[in-house]
């Protein structure tokens, strides 16, 4: 199959939705990351964004909607907490666990009888959704287990000859996925994102719990409360460690362990006080310049033949917990105090 990259344009669009509604997979750009997106009411449309990603049968997708008016295809119940967080973050990179539609493909919500929704803000995400009249399906554009795709390049370099268009959006803005709050029971976060812990503990007047797996491996036995916890994610071919302390202390343990293929992933600025050579990702404190720039340096790190590679820490509040939450799974949570 040939894969082709189009720019964004009424035209695109109109191909796109054209696609989706032939029951075809096609990728998107959001403002978290580019989407692989199919007819969320459609089984067998649904059954080849797995095929495409070699995503496992098991790890649910998330639902994308233009409108609250779609909703309903989606969600069987919107209870008042969903609606208020509904109005402070829709559209957004908010995703919502609720209670499932009827109309649902099987495959969507891999046997649960919940689904996670999500109004994008992104105007190409919304106006394909729009053209495609049906809410969309899409996990992140990626091949299992590897880092989430920010650009249109991305997604070729891991869907080329698997689907047949990508919608070239320009870079995603956010850079990490969305954050998932489970609704269904007490109001849970399973996964951190820009919209941050904080923002929704005040918009529903209560504090939200965040989910252990967030920051912690699951045990041996353990069942997630996401099934995307259990897998790895993020995974580039370099194997990373986490260094957690300063700058200083950070460039005297890589000077100890230099040797070829020993790279250091830090922030901008740092690279002239190392002793290896180094791909940057974002400012030191700005935790949204490190979410927006996470994925590409973790995929240039490859390009670049990467071995090993030492990672300064991100701070663990704000959008800082979703950088720090990625960054952990790719290091398969190796982290080193200094
Ligand atoms: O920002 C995003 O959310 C991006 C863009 C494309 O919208 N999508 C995305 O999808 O990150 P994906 O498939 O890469 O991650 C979806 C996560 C998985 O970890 C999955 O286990 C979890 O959402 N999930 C989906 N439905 C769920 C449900 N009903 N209950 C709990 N977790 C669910
Ligand atoms: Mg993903």
């Amino acid at each position: 199959m040939d894969t082709e990259l189009a720019a964004v344009n009424p035209e695109s669009i109109q191909k796109a939705a054209g696609l989706l509604r032939r029951g075809q997979v096609v990728a998107i750009p959001t403002e978290t990351v580019y989407g692989l997106a199919a007819s969320a009411l459609n089984q067998a449309a649904v059954e080849k964004i797995f095929a495409a990603k070699g995503r496992p049968q098991d790890n649910p997708l998330i639902v994308h909607i233009s409108s609250l008016e779609m909703l309903p295809q989606a969600a069987r119940e919107f209870p008042p907490q969903a609606e208020r967080l509904a109005k402070a973050f829709w559209p957004g990179p908010l995703t919502m666990v609720l209670p499932r539609a009827p109309g649902l493909a099987p495959a969507v919500c891999a046997g649960l009888d919940t689904v996670g929704v999500r109004m994008p803000v992104h105007p190409a995400a919304l106006a394909v959704i729009e053209a495609a009249g049906v809410p969309l399906a899409a996990p992140s554009a990626n091949l299992s287990g590897s880092p989430s795709p920010t650009t249109a390049r991305h997604v070729l370099a891991d869907m080329q000859g698997r689907i047949s268009l990508i919608l070239d959006g320009g870079n995603s803005r956010v850079g990490v996925e969305s954050t998932i709050i489970s609704l269904v029971g007490k109001p849970c976060i399973l996964r951190p994102g820009f919209i941050t812990q904080e923002q929704i503990a005040e918009v529903l007047g209560q504090p939200v719990a965040l989910a252990q797996a967030v920051t912690a491996p699951l045990q041996a036995g353990q069942q997630p409360v996401s099934p995307g916890m259990k897998y790895q994610h993020y995974a580039p071919k370099a194997e990373i460690t986490l260094l957690a302390g300063n700058l200083q202390q950070f460039a005297e343990y890589v000077a100890a362990h230099k040797e070829p293929g020993v790279w250091a992933l830090c922030f901008e600025g740092e690279p002239a006080m190392l002793p290896v050579p180094a791909i940057t990702y974002g400012k030191q404190d700005d935790d949204p310049t490190q979410a927006a720039a996470l994925f590409t340096a973790l995929r240039r790190l490859d390009e670049q033949g990467a071995k090993k590679v030492f990672a300064r820490m991100p701070r663990r509040q704000g959008v800082g917990l979703a950088v720090y939450n990625r960054l952990l799974r790719a290091a398969g949570f190796r982290i080193v105090e200094l």
